[in-house]
């Protein structure tokens, strides 16, 4: 039997929902299969938490969660935190603590759902976000609090290393693909330093990957590709805060946010990876238990994967496909499924 040990942080909102219908899935796959088993350990942390105890993350919190294969990770926000504090006082401790600097994010319109583009079919993408420094390294300040002279500093910081990193990173991912095409996103016409730097190592990696097509376009101009051209796109690669905004226009592109999968890796396995939807804690929709669980479930089949369980993650995502494929969705999509309908019918073919 092969065991794994994965360490559940649904936290705040929808995420404490979709973590559970997560795991039901996980659960249901592994009980059938039988050739696997995940050992889940669930972890308080949340704005609740906080809120009681002046912290996310207790003292010795990382070490703990070292001690895992996975991470699977629910949302953090709350409307009685300012999510400047619980953003870095959860997600990003443990995605920079545990240098997961590659943030992969698949998109592809599911069976069944439909994209708001005429030619959404044609989106089949994996945008690679850096995820270690960039414009979310932390770096900036602020000086006259207060004073009509205040001033508020947020700079991005970009090495050699990170860099370099990433753009290997993102050719693998290429490589690994059919089509073999890696489109580098920046804005060096702007910005003449970071970006052009950006620009510089993509070109020196590159020449180790001859077989990868590869080709250029700046944030903005991307932007308007996806939308009108979708099937010039295969692998992205951009930094964190540019990523981060495709990557929600990607999801939305492919029918809902409530489809869009994360993963943050860690490629060297120095520390475990995590595994999260793209959406946040969703306030408009948190207890009406109408959250689609398609995202989690597609992070799911990533972690498998990550875990080295190709053919489970192969297997969770056909029930996936053949569910949405059934027309059974949740309001995000046009339907009136709920999330524990949806669950359901996930489990029921993995059974069947
Ligand atoms: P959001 O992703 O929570 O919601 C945006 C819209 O998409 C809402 O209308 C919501 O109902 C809908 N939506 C999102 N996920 C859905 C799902 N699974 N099913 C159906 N509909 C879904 O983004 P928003 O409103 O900007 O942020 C809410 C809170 O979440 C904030 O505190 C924010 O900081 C936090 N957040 C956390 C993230 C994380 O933990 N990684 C990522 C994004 C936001
Ligand atoms: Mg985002």
């Amino acid at each position: 039997m092969r065991r794994y040990k994965i360490a559940a942080i649904p936290a705040d909102g929808i995420g404490t929902e979709v973590i559970e219908a997560g795991l039901e899935v996980l659960n249901t796959l592994a009980a059938r299969d039988g050739g696997f088993a995940l050992e889940v350990e669930h972890f308080p942390w949340s704005s609740d938490y906080y809120l009681q105890h002046g912290h996310y993350i207790p003292k010795g919190g990382l070490e703990r969660l070292k001690q895992f294969d996975a991470i699977f990770f629910g949302a953090v926000g709350s409307q009685e935190v300012p999510d400047h504090i619980s953003l870095w006082g959860l997600r990003l401790p443990i995605a920079q603590g545990f240098d997961q600097y590659a943030n992969v994010r698949p998109a592809r319109v599911l069976p069944g759902v439909k994209s708001p583009l005429h030619n959404g079919k044609d989106i089949d993408w994996v945008i690679i976000r850096e995820n270690s420094e960039g414009e979310y390294a932390g770096h900036g300040g602020r000086a006259h609090k207060g004073l009509p002279i205040e001033v508020g500093t947020e700079t991005a910081v970009f090495t050699r290393a990170g860099v370099e990193r990433i753009h290997r990173f993102a050719f693998e991912q290429a490589m690994k693909r059919p089509r073999k095409q890696l489109t580098l996103v920046t804005k060096s016409n702007a910005q003449r330093f970071g970006m052009v730097m950006w620009d510089e190592i993509f070109a020196e990696v590159a020449k180790d990957y001859p077989e990868v097509k590869t080709n250029r376009e700046l944030v903005d101009a991307v932007t308007t590709r996806m939308v009108l051209k979708p099937q010039t796109l295969d692998v992205i690669v951009a930094t964190n805060l540019h990523a981060d905004i495709l990557s929600d226009l990607a999801a939305a592109l492919s029918g809902s946010l409530g489809i869009g999968p994360t993963a943050n890796l860690n490629p060297e396995r120095d520390f475990p990876s995590m595994f999260e939807p793209i959406h946040g804690s969703a306030f408009d929709i948190t207890g009406k238990g109408i959250a689609n669980p398609t995202a989690t479930f597609w992070t799911a089949a990533l972690m498998l994967e990550h875990l080295g369980e190709a053919e489970e993650a192969r297997r969770l995502m056909e029930a996936v496909e053949a569910v949405t494929a059934s027309g059974l969705h949740t309001p995000d999509l046009g339907g009136t499924a709920t999330t524990a309908q949806v669950t359901r019918a996930v489990c029921d073919y993995l059974q069947g």
